[in-house]
């Protein structure tokens, strides 16, 4: 047992301040055992220890039996010898059996050390030196021979193997003891009081060691990703939108938007409509909201917000659908006001955007302002898709804007992500005209992804609210899902959102940075 083997190596060290081999102390014990007794030792500095391998000769049966006995030629020789009146060849075998007679006769004549005298052998000498035996003999001792020409032609005779040999070579360490004593971890008060603090031998500290990981929370990649988001957004001067809330009208959400009451997104298919309450009042002044404008900081007296008429901007819109306004011949059909008031889940952030545009309406000035945040949409789930997601969403209002400038920008603000080829697809969104799709050139996929929709907003949506007719404004929306699903390496949603999260992999994923790589 490799406790006993840490006693015996104390034991044995005891006796002496030299250095002690493994293979003399322990030469039938294996070397994995000594090593890892010679380990526990050496972690508390009982014993110091170097390992050597080395190569070493051993003999075969054969070489062992020329070792003990003598090689076939001494012992034909030996025979001969004895014989006074020499020896007949055909009763050499008797002598000195079958196989030495066969091997050692040539070799003895051959060394000069017999003569034939008809078929009568003679001793030609007194003496002999018996060389491959006492060749054998010094390996046997040392397992290595210094000639290392005899060694091989030892090996090709078959006479010696080889064989790898570890060993340990282990001496006293600074805190060598008879026991093996347990090791203290820590000082404690009796050992103060008692004194013993000075006689107890300490574990010494693992400097090496990773120590135990600390609890603590973890942002989420699609937080981190957002983190980033919010932060181009705020190099390039926006403001953030407030996105609290989930549940909007179909107002906010469609009708504004000059979104017609029959598209099809509204039905069933695409929206979660509330059941209870199924219908929100016509919009008004939210009497809790703050007199902030937008833009405003909380330090600095603020200008006084105008008090905007929801009813009219709810009778405008109305009527661009119906008969058409503002130089447009609307959709023509009679527009339903309960459609307007019916609660949804909102699905997209740019009811919010919406919302935002009309506050600037009272105090009309370029803008630029961003949301991230989650919608809904009654889809099926998929690899891909859930029914809810995050929306990345961006507006800038100016005057003299034009097409150009909307992809000018569009490549600035992908670049900011590490996207830098962008192409762009005539779409249809009925609140903007002309509108865009954005694909990007994806590097590491090396290829073409869909990564927005954009375009610039319709006046069918801008002028209702009030804002300039020369006011021109940009809008564009990506979900936060696709760049986290790709700069993470997640396949599947699924595994990023819901109830199949493996919280270690949110945990330990590193943070992000969108423009490196
Ligand atoms: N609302 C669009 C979407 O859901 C994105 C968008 C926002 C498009 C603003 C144009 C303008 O994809």
């Amino acid at each position: 047992m490799a406790t006993d083997l840490t006693a015996k190596v104390l034991d044995v060290l005891s006796q002496t301040d030299e250095p002690i081999l493994s293979t003399d102390a322990f030469p039938s014990t294996p070397s994995s055992e000594i090593k890892s007794a010679l380990d526990r030792l050496k972690s508390r500095e009982m014993v110091a220890y170097e390992t050597l391998d080395k190569d070493e000769a051993i003999l075969t049966p054969e070489a062992e039996d020329i070792a003990a006995n003598g090689s076939h030629e001494a012992k034909v020789f030996e025979a001969v010898l004895q014989a006074v009146e020499g020896m007949k060849i055909s009763d050499l075998p008797k002598a000195v059996g079958q196989e030495s007679a066969k091997i050692g006769r040539g070799k003895a004549f051959k060394e000069g050390w017999i003569k034939k005298d008809n078929d009568i052998l003679r001793a030609n000498r007194e003496s002999i030196t018996d060389t491959s035996r006492e060749q054998l003999q010094t390996i046997q001792s040392t397992r290595t021979h210094p000639d290392p020409k005899i060694l091989n032609d030892l090996k090709k005779r078959k006479l010696v193997t080889m064989h790898k040999v570890i060993s340990y070579k282990f001496s006293k360490g600074p805190k060598f003891a008879r026991q093996f004593v347990k090791e203290q971890t820590d000082l404690t008060a009796e050992m103060l009081a008692s004194g013993t603090w000075n006689t107890v031998s300490f574990k010494p500290y693992n400097f090496k060691s990773m120590g135990a990981p600390t609890g603590s929370g973890a942002l989420h990649p699609l937080n981190k990703v957002r983190h980033e988001f919010r932060q181009i957004f705020f190099e390039m001067g926006f403001e953030e939108m407030p996105t609290n809330r989930y549940v909007e009208t179909g107002f906010w959400n469609f009708d504004a938007l000059f979104v017609p009451q029959q598209h099809p997104a509204r039905d069933q298919q695409d929206t979660f409509f509330i059941s209870d309450p199924p219908y929100a009042d016509r919009p008004r002044e939210d009497p809790q909201e703050t007199q902030h404008l937008p833009n405003g900081s909380a330090s600095e007296p603020l200008p006084k917000k105008p008090k905007q008429d929801y009813e009219q901007y709810f009778e405008n819109v109305k009527e661009v659908h119906e008969t058409g306004k503002y130089g447009s011949i609307g959709y023509r059909y009679p527009y339903n006001d309960d459609e307007s008031l019916k609660l949804v889940l909102r699905t997209h952030t740019t009811a919010i955007s919406t919302y935002m545009l009309h506050k600037l309406a009272a105090n009309p000035r370029p803008a630029r302002y961003f949301s991230i945040d989650r919608v809904f949409r009654n889809e099926s789930v998929d690899a891909t898709h859930l029914a809810e997601f995050h929306q990345v969403e961006g507006v800038i209002a100016d005057y003299g804007l034009t097409l150009g400038g909307l992809i000018g920008f569009m490549e600035v603000f992908f670049a900011k992500m590490g996207i830098h080829r962008l192409r762009f697809k005539p779409a249809y969104n009925p609140y903007t005209e002309p509108s865009m799709e954005i694909f990007g050139f994806h590097e590491g996929l090396d290829k073409w992804v869909e990564i927005g929709n954009s375009g610039m907003f319709r006046p069918e949506m801008l002028e209702p609210m009030g804002l300039p007719p020369d006011m021109r404004i940009y809008g564009w929306g990506l979900s936060l899902e696709r760049p986290t699903m790709i700069k993470y390496g997640v396949k599947n949603i699924r595994e990023l959102l819901g109830h199949k999260v493996d919280l270690n992999f949110v945990e330990s994923n590193p943070a992000v940075r969108l423009e490196k790589d």
